[in-house]
């Protein structure tokens, strides 16, 4: 393929605007890095620009973001002084785009729903038009708050128009600026030192550089996208309906490559949550960041995991709570009321009733019995457990950490272990049991004596 602007493989750069301060969130954090799916909103646009492989990817934040910056990394940051609309956010953008030569995408910081596709639709709608400058069209229920794309006789975007600037004939177009703009780099500087802010929020627009690229004979076009594309986050109400519709496109993923989900609209997956085939997930499963889950895996309804990896043919749940740092061996079963951090359970192991295991290796095929206790953490420290393979712990163990109990070891039931166990031994640590011969008939006697009287 040539490198050329009709080419999809022209060299791209990415303007993200994330400087303004998100007040309606009503929030420290800034906005862009509010989560969707266990992601700040910031990564699902820089990862879709990423799909595009831009040659630069640039934020624009405002001055103090600090915590934007380092999310950022390894992209470049810029900082817009003060924010005074976008077409001067883009020009603090800029600065960092000395010695590129190519297309420049604007997109913004707090539309977490934008994909790959949309942004690729604004590249071959330039490819195929040669427009200068191509906007991302979509058409809102409510059209308030957007931009109206004005069209000419041709079709050919003419100008864009702010509705606090439209008239009412203006008003009544449906067609707005969804705020992704894709341009030719060599026209973008240009265009953009003649901006002014002579408008009614007195902010240097960006859109109007469609009006000032037709008025030096360029051409201008829109690619339609989605509304679900360009939807933006100002308040915690829609960032709300963000996650939601993520959370759909997410389990809908999931679904077509092969996870069954019993009752999809109650298991809320992450981002990067990685599924293989013939995986069951039954109702009510939380899955946050950081989670794999191999090939026929079961988890069934009402489990939480979060940064595990569940290997082939695990039974996780019902009920039980999986930690970071954790890893499910193949075949391996945690049951209900299990809580796991920080182990690794290996393969075929079971750990079936109301357990915690944290800091721990379990060995392949060890059971581990109903009520068994880690004691991890001393109050300083947390201290590691090794269970051996195919080890026995009885019911209601506690194992006081650090401490091993060796392969094939058994420990009796009710036992508070404090010691290593050496392989193929049994350990019992509980008081010996007395029975005393007839002390409940007695007791009953002497407590029912003389009722019959009164
Ligand atoms: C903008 C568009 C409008 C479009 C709408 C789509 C302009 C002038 N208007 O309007 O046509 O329909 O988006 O949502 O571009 N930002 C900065 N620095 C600034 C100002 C804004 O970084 O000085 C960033 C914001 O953080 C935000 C984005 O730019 O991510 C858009 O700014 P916003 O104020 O929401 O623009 P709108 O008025 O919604
Ligand atoms: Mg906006």
């Amino acid at each position: 393929m040539t490198d050329t602007a009709q080419s999809p493989m022209y060299p791209l750069a990415c303007i993200v605007l994330a400087a303004g301060q998100g007040t309606r969130m009503r929030s420290e954090l800034p906005k862009v890095l509010h989560p969707i799916a266990g992601l700040p909103m910031l990564r699902h646009v820089t990862n879709a620009c990423a799909a595009l492989a831009p040659e630069r990817v640039v934020v624009v934040v405002a001055p103090g973001m600090k915590a934007v910056q380092e999310l950022v990394v390894p992209h470049r940051c810029a900082i817009q002084q003060e924010a005074c609309g976008t077409g001067d956010a883009v020009k603090a953008g800029r600065s960092e785009l000395k010695g590129f030569v190519g297309d420049v995408m604007v997109l913004f910081g707090d539309t977490p729903l934008v994909t790959s596709e949309a942004l690729l639709a604004l590249r071959q709608k330039r490819a195929a038009t040669g427009a200068a400058i191509v906007v991302a069209g979509f058409t809102p229920v409510d059209p308030a708050a957007y931009g109206r794309l004005i069209l000419d006789n041709d079709g050919r975007l003419e100008a864009i128009v702010e509705t606090n600037d439209a008239t009412p004939e203006q008003r009544l177009i449906r067609l707005c600026n969804g705020g992704i703009m894709l341009f030719d780099g060599a026209t973008l500087g240009p265009l953009l030192d003649a901006i002014k802010d002579d408008n009614a929020k007195k902010e240097f627009y960006l859109t109007d550089c469609i009006g000032l690229a037709r008025a030096q004979g360029l051409n201008c076009a829109v690619a339609e996208v989605s509304a679900e594309n360009v939807l933006g986050v100002n308040t915690r109400v829609e960032l709300a309906e963000a996650e939601r519709l993520m959370q759909q496109r997410l389990r809908r993923q999931a679904m077509l490559g092969g996870a069954t989900l019993t009752d999809p609209d109650t298991v809320y997956l992450a981002a990067d949550t990685k599924i293989g085939r013939d995986v069951v997930i039954g109702p009510n499963v939380v899955i946050g960041a950081g989670v794999e889950i191999a090939d026929n895996v079961e988890i069934r309804a009402f489990c939480h995991l979060e940064q595990v990896r569940v290997e082939a043919g695990a039974i996780v749940g019902p009920f039980a709570r999986l930690r970071p740092g954790s890893v499910v061996g193949a075949g391996a079963h945690i049951g209900n009321f299990v809580e796991i951090k920080n182990a690794e359970v290996g393969k075929g192991a079971k750990i079936n009733h109301l357990s915690y295991i944290g800091d721990a290796f379990v060995g392949p095929k060890a059971n581990i019995g109903a009520g068994t206790i880690t004691c991890n953490y001393d109050g300083f420290l947390k201290s590691r457990t090794h269970v051996g393979a195919g080890a026995f712990i009885g019911s209601h163990t506690s194992l006081i950490a650090p401490v091993t109990v060796g392969d094939g070891a058994y420990v009796g039931a009710g036992s508070v272990i404090s010691m290593d166990v050496p392989a193929d031994t049994l350990a019992v640590a509980r008081s010996r049991q007395s029975n005393i011969d007839g002390w409940a008939r007695r007791y009953r006697e002497q407590k029912t004596r003389g009722a019959g009287d009164k």
